[in-house]
């Protein structure tokens, strides 16, 4: 039945890239420089028919940046923070919200290419990526509104315990930002945006897939942001990254991705103690289906947190523990549900399974159920594994247990293990033993029974989902994970927490200080004393 499905396709042309995309500049020191060097090709997960051979499709290519490169994108943002003395750090807050503005405006006209990019670099569906795109829009909208409220709430002077004091948030100088390629948009954005509107400067290294589509939006930093603000890099972490960090220059290390990389990349800085994290790290988000639990709704919400995007979420649902009482009802719903997935192009109408952007994933998907299969485990849903190139149908495995591969490693991908169990005390000890903790879900119509689950697990994760797959959003809740989960808070208001310091300025109350601060708040000389209200 899913047989063929990729093949002999017509490309819609609204959608089709008909030259490849050559990102022949990069930006540097608010310059678009010209870029002579080598190039490095940029391939998507979808395969096309070329002189009677199938082949991954050829989208463009990026420049292939040196330590040379890397060195100098540093300096630039060194320079342009001057040690929290540059124009940027030092500007008035309604002037930072103006050049994010500007940016947003120029963004917003670059949508289509943005998200076409999105489906060919990450296979993800037209309408994720549409959601992608006009979330990180609104995002912007609303750090911008939450930093206005932040500026509103310290334009005034305290006194307390015979002191004036006025308490801000500072930046922290250099950010070095990486973002994770499920969502190379939003999530790279969402280290970004707060990074600069707290007035840090930053070297952003795009995601590992889902690079081309920052070419469009060049030239929107370029224009709205003062020189050596955002300088983009190009390149391999290990040539371009290694470098920035051991100079020690870095103030802050924001990366979505693995902890392995955040922990190499860390170590290189030799005064690890002025290094500020703000990471996004793996999880392992179980669900803990209880024998009373409303099953069409716990198959309905499992599916979603299981197989969105193909599964590739880090807050995706990746072990499901299933009580025995229930597990074989469960297994039968969730397989039907599973069936009715439409495999096929991101931009075909329904579709919800799409090719996989990571070299080697299909071959690791399938030694996840070999080695399931060797211990126990099958696979009950007829077409489970079904694969095609950069394809995989999602794989349902029953009945998983500890010493499985698939139990212990972040999959990532579109193998889902179900664990039945008897006592609850086994999925509680499961999350407690895990290196991970993010998020759970719960599914039960008892209070009683949640409110039991709930209070030991809200110390292990740090949501606990009711009836509901885990989720990130709505972006305004904290984001945020234990252990190897996660450093740092992310929202649209702790992100500009995590940016940014807390800074006062006080002066004992006399009557010479108090002269001197009416001066200062009358002919408002300073930019940071000041009682300006901005709406
Ligand atoms: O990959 C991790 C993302 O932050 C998940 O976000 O729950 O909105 O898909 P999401």
């Amino acid at each position: 039945m899913k047989k063929q499905i990729f093949r002999d396709q017509q490309i819609p042309e609204a959608f089709d890239i008909k030259t490849p995309i050559v990102q022949s500049h990069y930006l540097i020191d608010g310059e678009l420089r010209p870029w002579t060097g080598k190039m490095t090709q940029i391939v998507s997960p979808i395969f096309v028919e070329e002189n009677g051979k199938r082949v991954k499709k050829l989208l463009g290519s990026v420049p292939d940046m040196s330590e040379k490169e890397a060195l100098e994108a540093l300096e630039k943002a060194k320079a342009a923070y001057n040690l929290g003395r540059g124009l940027w750090p030092t500007m008035q807050v309604k002037d930072r919200i103006d050049c994010l503005l500007k940016f947003v405006e120029i963004m917003k006209t670059k949508r289509e290419e943005v998200v076409n990019l999105l489906m060919w670099e990450i296979g993800k569906t037209l309408g994720d990526s549409r959601k992608e795109f006009d979330r990180t829009i609104q995002y912007i909208y609303d750090t911008i509104e939450e930093y206005k409220e932040i500026d509103r709430s310290s334009a005034r002077i305290l006194l307390t315990e015979g002191v004036y004091a006025q308490i801000r948030r500072g930046p922290l100088g250099v950010v070095l930002c990486m973002g994770p390629y499920n969502y190379p948009l939003n999530e790279t954005f969402c280290l970004l945006i707060p990074a600069l509107i707290m007035g840090n400067t930053a070297i952003f290294k795009p995601a590992k897939h889902g690079i081309l589509l920052m070419s469009p939006l060049l030239e929107a930093f370029k224009e709205a942001f003062p020189k050596g603000v955002v300088n983009i890099l190009y390149g391999r972490g290990r040539v371009v990254s290694t470098p920035i960090m051991k100079t020690g220059d870095v103030d802050v290390l924001a990366l979505i991705g693995t902890s392995t990389a955040a922990n190499a990349l860390q170590t290189l800085h030799p005064k690890q103690n002025r290094l500020r994290l703000v990471l996004g790290l793996e999880a392992k988000n179980p669900a803990i289906v209880m024998p009373d639990a409303d099953l069409d709704l716990a198959v309905s919400e499992c599916v979603l947190g299981s197989l969105s995007f193909n599964g590739q979420r880090c807050t995706a649902l990746k072990l499901l523990f299933v009580h025995e009482a229930v597990v074989d009802a469960f297994n039968k719903k969730f397989v039907e549900k599973v069936n009715q997935l439409k495999g096929g192009l991101p931009w075909e109408e329904g579709v919800a399974l799409t090719p996989l952007p990571e070299p080697g994933k299909v071959e690791y998907l399938r030694s996840l159920v070999t080695d399931a299969e060797a211990k126990g485990a099958k696979v009950i849903n007829e077409d489970g594994g079904w694969e095609d190139e950069t394809f995989y149908f999602p794989a349902i495995l029953y009945p998983v247990h500890k010493d499985m591969k698939i139990y212990q490693e972040e999959q990532f991908g579109p193998v889902v293990p179900i664990i039945p169990f008897k006592d609850i005390e086994e999925p509680i000890n499961a999350v407690s033993e895990s290196n991970y903790g993010q998020q759970v879900s719960l599914f039960s119509t008892n209070s009683e029974i949640l409110a039991q689950l709930i209070d030991p697990l809200v110390n292990q994760v740090c949501r606990v989902n009711i009836n509901s797959q885990c989720q990130r959003g709505p972006d305004v809740y904290p984001f945020v994970g234990r252990k190897d989960s996660a450093v740092s808070t992310l929202s649209v208001n702790d992100a500009l927490r995590s940016f940014s310091i807390r800074t006062l300025v006080a002066a004992k109350d006399n009557p010479l200080n108090k002269e001197i601060l009416n001066e200062l708040l009358d002919k408002q000389t300073s930019n940071f004393l000041n009682t300006h209200y901005i709406l």
